[in-house]
């Protein structure tokens, strides 16, 4: 026994090697509404909030520019960019994304773009983050451009 001491370790090495685990079960995912309900309740009023943060109101008084101005208000635009961000997990759910390539390249180009919103709300650069509104404008209209069934116009 003790001659072959030496070779336990080399043993031990060998024999997690040959029992491979079956991979484990995908989470049990339950989505609860559809995509219209999820773009119309969760989407889009948190893409509004970004929007409408920044920008330039043109009035009969005079030209002035939006933009968040307390800390309060800061706090409220990133709430939205942290739901926009999230939310392209929701696309990717396997029930919503059908395991499309495009639909899924749309979806991490959503969080992207809000990551980067993120980042420019938490350095209050309303600049970047007038920019980075129109990014996100462009990801929506990537993926409605190639999923959304236009209705029929009646004849
Ligand atoms: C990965 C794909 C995808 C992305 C990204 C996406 N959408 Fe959509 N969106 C859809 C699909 C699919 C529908 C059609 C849903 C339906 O009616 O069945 C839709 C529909 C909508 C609608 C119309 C709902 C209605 O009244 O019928 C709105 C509004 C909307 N999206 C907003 C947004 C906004 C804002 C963004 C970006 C911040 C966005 N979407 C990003 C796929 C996407």
């Amino acid at each position: 026994m003790r001659k072959f001491a030496w070779l336990l370790p080399f043993a031990l090495l060998v024999v997690p090697a040959c029992s491979s685990p079956a991979p484990p079960p995908p989470p049990p995912f339950k989505t609860t509404v559809n995509m219209k309900d999820l773009m119309l309740n969760v989407l889009d009023p948190a893409a509004d909030v970004i929007w409408e943060s920044v920008g330039t109101i043109m009035t009969l008084e005079g030209t002035f520019e939006k933009f968040p101005a307390t800390d309060d208000e800061w706090a409220g635009v990133r709430g939205s960019a942290i739901q926009l961000a999230e939310s392209g997990n929701l696309l990717m759910l396997p029930t919503r994304s059908g395991g499309s390539a495009d639909w899924i390249k749309d979806a991490q180009a959503l969080i992207e773009a809000s990551g980067r919103a993120l980042k420019a709300i938490e350095a209050k650069d309303k600049d970047t983050l007038f920019t980075v509104g129109g990014d996100i404008y462009d990801v929506c209209t990537s993926c409605h451009s190639k999923f959304v069934v236009p209705t029929p116009v009646k004849p």
